[in-house]
């Protein structure tokens, strides 16, 4: 099984390090657009294997995508991360024409990839890779719920006192800051998690996840990497080794959740097909009016997109 990441920044770099470790997969190639960038990152990748204990084989290519030939997955990763003071909306003019030219050039060599959006804003580049892959809508989605529910889960550990392992969570909606955390889908090793968190901290926790990307933004002057390339590259992992794991995945809706033609986080099923199911829940009112109005939010940046017609 062949993995592409393009992009070998911080989370395509870590992407594809991460699934190295992992030692599942056959090869893995990282593709950037700066000379040497990705070669260099893979390398190190790859020296790392002695030590760690993986077979997979790791390399790098400047922009070329023949060497990205017949990957089963292509992660998109390439894209300028937020500086502090933007929005995760303001990247919309820069990546959208790099995500096209890339879903072009992937799509060219690995027509049958399954293809995992993580630029920003994400939402909105996974609906431009969609337009332009011009593939069942199964097989382009992209990576923000993990990591929006890991962030929540991580703060929630933290709260009880408890491993991040033992708890379980749902959040929908766009990748910014109206996401929807769902503490009625909260768990702790089957607890419910109202059981153990007092209401003013479980609200503090909502807030502080639904601005956790800009939070680490503001300390580092960039977006974060550890936790996205992680989450990518979990759900490359279930969809090759066929896991049928539930996640929170940026997916095509035509009419769940009575919206449709619209790309939002949402609980799927994700094996060999890529999505496989759309799970919907029996929200509640304030959830459902929560989900709309994230849903209002990213239907206008799509619509942003649509009006600067980079895709035809
Ligand atoms: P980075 O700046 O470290 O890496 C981006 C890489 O893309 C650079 O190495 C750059 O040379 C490369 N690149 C630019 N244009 C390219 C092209 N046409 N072809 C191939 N490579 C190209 O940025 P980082 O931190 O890795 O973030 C990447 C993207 O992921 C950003 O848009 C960021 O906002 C987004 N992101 C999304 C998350 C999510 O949850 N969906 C989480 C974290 C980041
Ligand atoms: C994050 O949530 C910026 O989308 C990026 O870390």
């Amino acid at each position: 099984m062949k993995v592409t990441v393009v992009g070998a920044g911080n989370v395509g770099a870590t992407c594809a390090n991460v699934l190295a470790h992992r030692d599942f997969l056959q090869e893995v190639v990282l593709l950037d657009i700066k000379e040497g960038t990705a070669e260099g990152k893979a390398l190190d990748s790859w020296q790392q294997a002695p030590i760690d204990y993986y077979s997979t084989r790791i390399s790098g290519v400047t922009n070329d995508y023949e060497r990205t030939a017949g990957s089963d997955v292509v992660v998109i990763t390439s894209g300028l991360p937020r500086k502090p003071g933007m929005s995760r909306d303001d990247l919309i003019n820069t990546n959208a024409n790099i995500v096209k030219s890339v879903t072009e050039n992937i799509s060219q060599y690995s027509p049958d990839a399954i293809i995992i959006v993580v630029s920003n804003p994400l939402d909105v580049m996974t609906y431009c890779a969609y337009l332009t892959a011009g593939k069942d809508s199964s097989k382009v989605f992209g990576m923000a719920g993990i990591l929006d529910t890991a962030r929540y889960r991580a703060f929630l550990a933290e709260e009880i006192g408890c491993s991040p392992k033992d708890i379980q969570a749902i959040l929908m909606g766009g990748h910014g800051d109206t996401m929807v955390p769902l503490p009625r889908y909260t768990t702790v090793s089957g607890i419910p998690v109202t059981e153990l968190v007092a209401p003013d901290k479980l609200e503090a926790i909502i807030q502080r996840t639904k601005v956790g990307g800009g939070e680490i933004v503001n300390l580092l002057g960039t977006s974060a990497w550890y936790a996205p390339g992680a989450a990518a590259a979990q759900m490359v992992e279930a969809i090759l080794k066929d896991e049928k794991r539930i996640f929170p995945c940026c997916a095509w809706l035509s009419g769940q959740y009575g919206l449709k033609d619209i790309y939002l986080g949402v609980p799927v099923i994700l094996g060999k097909n890529g999505i496989e199911k759309i799970i919907e829940l029996q929200l509640n009112q304030n959830e459902t009016e929560l989900l709309k109005s994230s849903a209002d939010h990213v239907k206008e940046v799509m619509d942003v997109l649509d009006n600067m017609k980079v895709v035809a």
